[in-house]
């Protein structure tokens, strides 16, 4: 009898490996509450060079483990989990019965308005796909997505976008080069309902402070994408999105979290920034350089007052599959 024989354990245990990117909003307007408890986005989604990998392998439960830079300790490892969730929901779709075991190893900020849940979402989504062969094609996968939360399907899609809807309804956008991104954190995370509620807070002081205002419209829909945003895209100059880059819903961020607005006033002055802006919903803040080195300059110097800044590039791919053993 073979070693290999007398130790089964030792046989290959099959596992997929999929990466999915963090995301900046380069535009966001948002529209009224609807009764649906979500309000209507007019947005552009660019993905970023922060990953989240997702390990999938075999197991009759499903289990999870979660570690990586951006603080572990506070992300949930049970079914509030959202790639728990979405593993969970592509078995409910597909009638597989078994489980699945989730190694998730974060870099996307924890609660940062940049979609580290929605990516680990997604990733888990594609990993079990795989790893389970259950085949479901992009068009099935993006409606489990959708479904899992609103921005779940710009992570699978990745590259730059343009999100309806809730923001999961996408088209494909063109953009030209590489932009250059600075990314300052916060000690403590934002909740995602908690910034809606308090933008519609102020959009609702807005109203009341004009009267006139108020008594002529109905139903506000969200700022639109203007032509010369694309334009700005399609230039490949950060000068020119930098000026465009544009977040309503950072009124809400900034009525929870005023120092936010400061930073934005204070980094936005700095030698080679272009633009700077809350990413989605925050606390995290995305400030658009010039160039490379004067990002990476503008980073060590955020670091040296105390900050925590992160480096990144986008546009880049969607979830993808790293490698794959069985
Ligand atoms: O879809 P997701 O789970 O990411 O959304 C979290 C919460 O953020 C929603 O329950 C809702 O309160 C708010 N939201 C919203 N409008 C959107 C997206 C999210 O009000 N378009």
């Amino acid at each position: 009898m073979s070693i290999a024989e007398e130790q089964p354990d030792d046989e290959p245990v099959p596992r997929v490996h999929v990466r999915a990117p963090g995301k900046i909003n380069l535009f966001l307007g948002v529209g009224d509450l609807d009764e649906d408890g979500y309000h209507a986005l007019s947005t552009v989604f660019q993905a970023v060079s922060l990953y989240e990998d997702v390990v999938a392998t075999p197991a009759d439960d499903f289990t999870i483990a979660v570690s990586g830079a951006a603080a572990p300790d506070t992300v949930p490892l049970d079914d509030r989990n959202l790639a728990m969730r979405a593993a969970k929901a592509l078995a409910a779709a597909t009638g597989y019965e078994g489980g699945v075991h989730l190694d998730v190893r974060k870099s996307v900020p924890v609660a940062g308005g940049m979609g580290g849940g929605s990516a680990d979402a997604a990733a888990a989504l594609l990993a079990c796909n795989e790893l389970w062969r259950t085949g479901l094609d992009h068009a099935r996968l993006h409606e489990l997505a959708a479904r899992l939360g609103a921005d779940v399907p710009f992570a699978l899609m990745g590259g730059t976008a343009v999100g309806s809807g809730r923001g999961d309804v996408l088209t494909a956008a063109l953009s030209r080069g590489r932009y250059e991104w600075v990314l300052v954190l916060d000690d403590e995370g934002l909740s995602t309902p908690a910034v809606y509620r308090a933008f519609d807070l102020v959009t609702a002081e807005e109203r009341e402070s004009d009267p006139v205002g108020h008594a002529q419209r109905r139903r506000r829909d969200p700022v639109q994408v203007p032509p010369s945003f694309f334009e700005s895209l399609l230039s490949g100059d950060p000068s020119a999105l930098g000026r465009s880059l544009r977040n309503q819903l950072q009124a809400g961020s900034f009525r929870l979290r005023p120092q936010l607005e400061e930073l934005i006033q204070h980094v936005r002055r700095a030698e080679d920034v272009v633009g700077g802006v809350v990413s989605g919903s925050g606390p995290t803040v995305a400030f658009l350089c010039a160039s490379a080195a004067g990002a990476d300059a503008l980073a060590e110097r955020l670091r040296e007052q105390g900050r925590t800044a992160l480096r990144a590039h986008g546009p880049v791919r969607g979830a993808h599959v790293v490698s794959t053993e069985s």
